[in-house]
C-alpha cells in the first residue's frame, strides 16, 4: 500500500471513530429545581441606539408607537416572553441621575454619555418611559443603581419612588408626575462592574458600600421582597466573588452579578460576519468557558451560602466584536450570525443546567447593541437568529430542570477539541419534556441517541434553526435568511430518540 492511501485510510478510521454516536440520558422523574424565567432576561443600556432610535423614537415619531415606544419591538418581545429587563446600564448606571430623567420632558437637564461615544443624552427616556414600558412587555423591571456617582440618599429615594406605597415625598412626586400606583420593582442592582467603571473599586471596599446601600434600600412592604444584587466579577475574578461571600451578610444579599463576553482579544475583536473557523472556534470556546465560570463562582458562593439561597445572577452575557463598518465605535453595533446563535444556545443550555445557582441572566444587549436580538434601521426591525434560540428556548421558562448525562464527540481544530454538543432538558408544569440540543461543530452533523429514562412518550416534534454558512445573518435586504423551521427527522421508539443535528444547529424538542 502506497504511504499516501496508508495516511488516507488511518485519517478516515479516526474521523469514524472521532465522529461516533453521541448519547443522552435524561431522567425524567428526577427533576428538583427550576429553571427561573428570569435566566432569559435582557439588557437595555444607554447606549448607541438601544434606547433612542431603538425601543424609543418618541411619541411624534411616524414610526407606530406606545408612549414613545416602537410597537413592533413591544410586540416581538413580548412573543419571546421575556421575563425581565436590566436598565439604565451598564457602565451608564453609575453616571445616571434618576431625578433629572422624571418631571416634564422639556424640564429635564442634559448630560454627556461619558462612557458611549460622548454623546448628549436628553433624559427624554427616564423612569416612568421604563417602568411603562416594562408594563407593557410584561417584563420585570431590574434597575441598576447609581453606586459610583451617586448617593445612598438618591438610591434610597428611587427606591421610594418606585415603590412606596402611601403618602411619602417620593410617592407625592411619583403622583404629581402622573403615576399613582407603586410599580413595585423587586429588582435592584447596588452598582455596576464597581471593579471598573462603575468606581475602580477594591472588591473590600466596594463590600463595604454595599452594605451600606443595602442598608438604606427598604422593602416598602409591596414587593413581595426586594433582591438585592451585589455588583459581580467579571471573568474569572474568583476573589472578587470570595471577598464579596466573606464580608455580607447573607441577609442582606440577593444576588451576586458576574459578567461574562465571549470576545478573541479585547483590542482586537474581529468582524462580526467576517470570521475565519479558527476565530469561530476560540469565540465558541469563550462562550463554553460559561460552565467553568459558573461552576467555580457557584462553588464559592457554597461554602458561605450551603442552602442556595444567593442567585448567581450573569447580569452580562454575549459576544463582543468590533463594531460595524461606519458605526461609531461607542455605539458597539454589531451583526448577528449563526454564530451568536450557538453562542446563545449552548450558554442558555449551561444556565439551565446550572438553575440551582443561577436564577437571573441578562443578555447585553436587546435591540442595537452586541448580541442584540433585535436590529432597527428607521423604521424597519429584523430579528436575529440570537432572537429566535431565545424564542425557542422559552419553553423551558419556570419548567422543571430534568436531569441528564451527556457523552459526546469533539469538535476538532487545529489540534484543540470542544464538545460538539450541548444539551438542556426541562419538564413543564403540562408534564411536556423539553430538550435542547445544539451542535456547534460547522461541518459534521452529529447523530445522538437519547435515552429518556423513567417515562414512554410518543409524541415528538421538534423545531431547527440552522444555515448554510457560520457566516449568514438576516440583514435589512434579506430579513428573513436565518429562522426557525420544522425538524422532522427524529424519530422516537418507547423511550428511546434518535436525532441527527445538522452542522451549526439549535434544535429544540417537544415530547409528549
Ligand atoms: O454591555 C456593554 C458594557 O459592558 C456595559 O456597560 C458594562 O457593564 C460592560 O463592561
Amino acid at each position: 500500500m502506497k504511504k499516501n492511501t496508508f495516511c488516507y485510510l488511518l485519517t478516515y478510521l479516526f474521523l469514524q471513530l472521532s465522529i461516533g454516536q453521541n448519547n443522552l440520558a435524561v431522567n425524567t422523574d428526577a427533576g428538583k429545581v427550576k429553571i427561573s424565567r428570569n435566566i432569559y432576561g435582557h439588557f437595555a443600556e444607554h447606549l448607541g441606539h438601544c434606547i433612542y432610535g431603538g425601543f424609543y423614537v418618541g411619541d411624534t415619531s411616524s414610526i407606530p408607537n406606545t408612549n414613545g415606544v416602537r410597537n413592533d419591538i413591544i410586540d416581538a418581545l413580548k412573543k419571546l416572553k421575556i421575563p425581565n429587563l436590566r436598565w439604565p446600564g451598564g457602565c451608564f448606571a453609575d453616571t445616571y441621575h434618576w431625578k433629572d430623567g422624571i418631571g416634564p420632558k422639556d424640564k429635564r437637564p442634559a448630560m454627556v454619555n461619558k462612557w458611549w461615544g460622548g454623546v448628549t443624552e436628553d433624559n427624554s427616556f427616564g423612569t416612568h418611559d421604563f417602568l411603562n414600558m416594562c408594563e407593557l412587555l410584561g417584563a420585570e423591571p431590574y434597575l441598576s443603581g447609581n453606586v459610583g456617582s451617586g448617593t445612598v440618599q438618591e438610591l434610597a429615594d428611587w427606591v421610594q419612588y418606585t415603590n412606596f406605597k402611601g403618602k411619602s415625598p417620593m410617592s407625592d412626586l411619583r403622583t404629581q408626575n402622573g403615576r399613582t400606583a407603586p410599580w413595585k420593582v423587586k429588582l435592584w442592582g447596588i452598582g455596576n462592574e464597581a471593579w471598573g467603571c462603575g468606581g475602580n473599586m477594591k472588591p473590600e471596599y466596594y463590600a463595604d458600600e454595599y452594605r451600606k446601600y443595602a442598608t438604606f434600600i427598604s422593602d416598602w412592604e409591596n414587593t413581595g421582597g426586594l433582591m438585592r444584587i451585589a455588583s459581580g466579577a467579571s471573568d474569572a475574578d474568583y476573589n472578587w466573588t470570595e471577598t464579596l461571600m466573606k464580608n455580607i451578610p447573607l441577609g442582606m444579599l440577593g444576588g451576586v452579578a458576574m459578567h461574562h463576553y465571549s470576545v478573541l482579544d479585547w483590542n482586537k475583536k474581529g468582524s462580526a460576519t467576517d470570521f475565519s473557523e479558527d476565530q469561530y472556534f476560540h469565540i465558541m470556546k469563550q462562550a463554553l468557558l460559561m460552565d467553568e465560570l459558573v461552576t467555580k463562582h457557584a462553588a464559592i458562593m457554597d461554602k458561605y451560602d450551603p442552602k442556595q439561597k444567593i442567585a448567581l445572577v450573569v447580569d452580562e452575557w454575549g459576544g463582543w466584536y468590533d463594531v460595524e463598518k461606519g458605526t461609531n465605535p461607542g455605539f458597539l453595533y454589531q451583526q448577528n450570525t449563526i454564530r451568536d446563535a450557538m453562542i446563545a444556545g449552548v450558554t442558555l443550555n449551561i444556565f439551565n443546567n446550572h438553575a440551582d445557582r443561577v436564577r437571573v441572566a441578562n443578555l447585553a444587549q436587546c435591540v442595537n447593541v452586541l448580541q442584540a436580538v433585535i436590529l432597527t434601521n428607521k423604521e424597519k426591525m429584523i430579528l436575529t437568529p440570537t432572537y429566535y434560540v431565545m424564542e425557542m428556548y422559552n419553553v423551558h421558562q419556570d419548567a422543571t430542570l430534568l436531569p441528564l448525562t451527556l457523552t459526546v464527540n469533539d469538535y476538532i481544530l487545529n489540534g484543540e477539541k470542544l464538545p460538539a454538543v450541548s444539551a438542556s432538558a426541562s419538564k413543564d408544569s403540562l408534564g411536556i419534556i423539553h430538550i435542547s440540543l445544539v451542535n456547534i461543530d460547522p461541518l459534521q452533523s452529529q447523530k445522538i441517541s437519547i435515552v429518556l429514562k423513567g417515562e414512554t412518550k410518543k409524541n415528538l416534534s421538534g423545531r431547527i434553526l440552522t444555515s448554510k454558512k457560520l457566516q449568514d445573518y438576516n440583514s435589512f435586504t434579506e430579513p428573513e435568511k436565518i429562522k426557525p423551521a420544522a425538524f422532522n427527522t427524529a424519530s422516537i421508539d418507547k423511550n428511546v430518540l434518535t436525532v441527527t443535528l445538522p452542522p451549526m444547529a439549535v434544535v429544540v424538542l417537544t415530547i409528549k
